[in-house]
């Protein structure tokens, strides 16, 4: 059955699962205050990068199925649920930060119709939706409220989208449970798992699993300073320990830390609501603590191979976003290490595949080189800080004869070490 719906907010989890609801075959319209966005949406123009993502857009616009607009209007009267997708930022205090939540539920209660469900799908703490509910009721307002957490990862999000591991509605009647069964049918007819509960476990679990799968890499970066102190390969250690069924494999890859938009936000958003139900969290804790830490002691390792002093050091630095397949730089690894380096005094030159518009905004005092062959160029070490495969495929021939000390630092594992260390590369795993 094709359902009319809404989606406020087009960021990134907004976006995909806008588009993607509408290539199940829902009548979608994506609503976000910001003009600009939306009349490049309009357009087919993407804001962000995600691959796949432009594929299915001009198509779905084309139909009539999918539609973007600015302004809340008498449209949303047709809409038979509306999704929230708006950003929860972090408050000083690592809370999260609701105001857009209710400013966009302020926005849509003046017209949706009475039967209207909203499904909030940002990233809240648990009690959100209630306490959504007490606020409506306090205005004499009946909505059913329901939580759908989304657990898509950026660069890979519509394959997410399509193939989830499952899909969690949390509700509290059965008519709103019935209405996102009804629009997750096209993926449950594919054997998908969904998983029904309650509002709050719905909430909790979006922080619970994106803590644990933190707690995962953390973790693995721990044991690899030690495989580095005693000579184990932790490629091969992650492999043969992630091959055990109830560790499993995924997110056991050593890197600079974990970035991004969701990772370090909701960590320390789950702190303070396990405070403020006076639960004492050290593992979580440590996590965040550990993470903070990595990129400084990415640093020093730098510092180590490179010799004592860092002035007038060439630095080339392959990869600027948290991860590779996207254009998104917040919190990433990558920022954060060469903010330190050049502190230190040492020269700068970057490049990235994709988030190079991004990075300008953000870095200071660094060059932006417009191929990774020109990056390396005259460098004392190169570090490739993201995990671009086509990194692996670089001239590494050519960039050994154009750099000044052939030196390459992989923070992120996945470079050939044998094939560097035959063409004379210095080649270091951290
Ligand atoms: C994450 C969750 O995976 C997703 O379910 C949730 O909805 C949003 O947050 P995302 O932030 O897009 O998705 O990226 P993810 O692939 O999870 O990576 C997060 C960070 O961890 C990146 O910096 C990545 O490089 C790092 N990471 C991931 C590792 O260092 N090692 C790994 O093995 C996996």
């Amino acid at each position: 059955m094709n359902i009319k719906l809404h989606v406020i907010g087009t960021g990134y989890v907004g976006l995909v699962s806008g588009v993607m609801m509408s290539y199940l075959g829902h009548d979608v319209t994506c609503l976000d205050t910001d003009i600009s966005k939306i009349n490049q949406l309009k357009k087919n123009i993407l804001p962000i990068y995600e691959p796949k993502l432009a594929e299915y857009l001009p198509a779905l616009v084309k139909s009539g199925k999918l539609r973007f607009t600015s302004s809340y209007s008498a449209e949303l009267q047709n809409s038979q649920a509306v999704f929230i997708t708006v950003g929860t930022p972090p408050l000083p205090s690592g809370e999260a930060d609701l105001q857009y939540i209710f400013t966009a539920i302020d926005n849509l209660c003046e017209w949706i119709r009475d039967d209207c469900l909203i499904v909030i799908k940002s990233t809240v703490p648990p009690t959100t939706c209630n306490r959504i509910i007490d606020y409506l009721n306090n205005k004499n307002l009946k909505f059913s409220v329901a939580s759908n957490p989304e657990f898509l990862r950026e660069g890979t999000a519509v394959d997410d989208f399509l193939n989830p591991d499952r899909i969690l509605i949390g509700t509290n009647n059965k008519q709103a449970e019935d209405l996102l069964k009804e629009i997750y049918r096209p993926l449950t007819t594919r054997n998908i798992p969904l998983v029904t509960t309650d509002l709050v476990t719905a909430e909790l679990t979006k922080y619970v699993s994106n803590a644990f799968l933190a707690t995962k890499i953390a973790f693995i970066n721990e044991m690899a300073n030690l495989c580095e102190k005693i000579g184990a390969n932790t490629k091969e250690l992650s492999c043969a320990v992630g091959l055990d069924k109830r560790i499993g494999r995924e997110f056991l890859n050593v890197g600079p830390g974990f970035g991004g938009s969701c990772f370090p936000k909701d960590m320390l958003a789950l702190v303070q609501i396990a405070t403020h139900y006076q639960c004492n969290f050290q593992i979580v804790n440590s996590v965040i603590n550990s993470n903070y830490q990595r990129p400084y002691d990415m640093v020093d390792k730098i510092h180590y191979i490179i010799g004592n002093d860092l002035h007038n050091k060439v630095i080339s630095v392959l990869g600027l976003t948290f991860k590779a397949g996207t254009d998104d730089i917040r919190n990433s690894p990558a920022i954060k290490i060469i903010e330190i380096l050049v502190d230190k005094g040492a020269n700068i030159k970057v490049f990235d595949p994709v988030g190079m518009n991004n990075a300008k905004k953000e870095l200071k005092n660094v060059f932006f080189a417009d191929s990774a062959l020109s990056a390396c160029k005259n460098s004392d070490i190169i570090i490739v800080a993201t995990e671009w495969s086509e990194f692996k495929d670089l001239d590494w021939s050519l960039i050994h004869r154009q750099v000044k000390s052939p030196v390459i630092i992989d923070l992120r594992h996945i470079l050939d070490g044998d094939m560097l260390k035959a063409l004379g590369f210095k080649y270091c795993l951290i």
